[in-house]
């Protein structure tokens, strides 16, 4: 299972050079029960050890001939300074962000409502966003936006209007929307957030008096041009639309604001205006649950569509929200799937869940986060975690000539948004696990094989 045949990591301290226990040499807790390198760990760890050497693997240069890796991160790591987390807890995330990862994404920071808070061009607050870019920039990170359109984490403001909403719809002045959104988290429930949050579907959306179309439409356009203009060149990708899918029935679309109060040609729009804010931006359709066949078509329809339309959509965004259960055989059927489009395949928020409340579904709607990591982890959850990853990889691997980037939703469980779930492939010591080791080790196989 590991990569490394010696089943050896070497350990240096870089930042307390007064104790020189440079290049310590010992095996970690996943490969050997030794209590003493247990106890000699948490030591390096107290103190602020980095927990690569250089020639310990790396996901990004192990991947480097099929596709980026990239990650998530929070403004824990964009700014150094902790939220839930200590110092040197954040030093040790910042370190294995930079160590592993060639590519970044913001978890929060470009999301509409902590951007966009208030309505307007002096509505904007972009100092979160502008430290993600330039710690991306100076850390050499290709860098991806998200998201520009979305049902949820959008304020009321932006659908806000004099248009009675229709019948049925409780009729509630909108509210100023609150910047709940702190820093370093991304648990969402009912009672943090609650109403006046903006939109998460079945509840805390908007009931008001709503916008017209051509109000929405131009708040979007605005939205877009400022937000896309200021990180033109320096941001490559951008998710345009997030999430507009219905997850049952037969309608392909959710039914959301956007749609209601725009009409279904809300996603073409917002993809005309990125390209014409940043012609040379990758613009990206991204979704959750496409491991779901019925989901994978809608999606397949959808993007046909907006191909027949000449619409710029560039790639193809796959989140990955999943849980042990997934296997090689799901991810490949929906690659297989997803190919047809002729479009480049971005995994982009991939996590695999281990808490017993979210083997149910892969599934990623916010409003059901909560009860997703809810229960424990389920029995034996190292080693579902490393066989659901391996298989994962080995998909991503064999349809590599589409899959050109694979971002985790965040680096290591402490930052994962379902830390509950201990969904990734570095504990919350930023230590790796056997997930770690198995995906590794695809890769190793792949050579091999050829
Ligand atoms: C969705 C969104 C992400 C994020 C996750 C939860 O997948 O696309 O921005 O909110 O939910 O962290």
């Amino acid at each position: 299972m590991t990569g490394d045949t010696t089943g050896v990591r070497k350990f240096y301290l870089d930042v307390l050079p007064v104790i020189d226990v440079r290049h310590v040499t010992m095996k970690t807790h996943i490969l050997s029960p030794n209590p003493c390198a247990h106890w000699l760990m948490a030591g390096l760890l107290a103190l602020g050890t980095r927990a690569w050497s250089a020639d310990s693997p790396t996901l990004k240069d192990t991947f480097k001939d099929h596709f980026l890796v990239g990650t998530a991160i929070n403004r824990n790591i964009t700014t150094g300074t902790g939220f839930r987390r200590s110092p040197e807890q954040v030093k040790q995330d910042v370190a294995l962000v930079k160590a592993q990862f060639n590519q970044l994404v913001a978890e929060n920071e470009m999301k509409w409502a902590p951007l966009h808070p208030q309505p307007g061009a002096d509505g904007y607050d972009f100092r979160a966003a502008d430290a993600f870019v330039s710690f991306g920039l100076s850390n050499n990170m290709y860098l991806v936006g998200h998201t520009l359109v979305w049902h949820a984490q959008t304020p009321d403001w932006v659908f806000a209007g004099t248009n009675p909403p229709p019948p049925g719809v409780t009729n509630v002045a909108p509210r100023p929307f609150a910047d709940t959104n702190a820093p370093g988290t991304n648990r969402f429930g009912r009672g943090r957030f609650g109403r006046g949050f903006g939109g998460f579907g079945g509840f805390g959306r908007y009931t008001g008096p709503r916008a017209s179309r051509e109000e929405l439409l131009q708040r979007m356009r605005d939205h877009i041009h400022t937000v896309v203009g200021r990180y033109k060149g320096k941001i490559k990708v951008w998710d345009v639309v997030n999430e507009a899918l219905a997850d049952n029935g037969t309608n392909i679309l959710r039914n959301s604001l956007w749609l209601e109060i725009i009409g279904p040609d809300f996603i073409a729009k917002a993809f005309e205006y990125a390209h014409e804010a940043d012609p040379n931006a990758v613009l990206r359709y991204n979704d959750y649950g496409l491991e779901n066949p019925a989901k994978c078509r809608k999606l397949v329809t959808l993007v046909k569509s907006l191909q027949a339309q000449k619409i710029p959509v560039h790639a193809i965004g796959s989140q990955a929200h999943l849980n042990v259960a997934v296997t090689f055989e799901t991810m490949d059927q929906e690659l297989a799937e997803l190919a047809t489009l002729g479009l480049p395949i971005h995994i982009t928020e991939l996590d695999v869940n281990s808490a017993q409340g979210g083997q149910r579904s892969f599934g990623a709607d916010i409003a059901d986060n909560a009860a997703t990591t809810q229960g424990g982890l389920v029995s034996d959850a190292d080693r579902k975690l490393a066989e659901a990853y391996a298989g994962l990889f080995r998909a991503f691997l064999k349809h590599d000539k589409s899959v050109e980037m694979v971002t985790f939703w965040g680096a290591n469980d402490a930052n994962s948004w379902r830390g509950n779930g201990k969904p990734l492939l570095f504990d919350g010591n930023s230590q790796p696990k056997p997930a770690f080791d198995a995906v590794i080790a695809e890769a190793k196989k792949m050579a091999t094989a050829k």
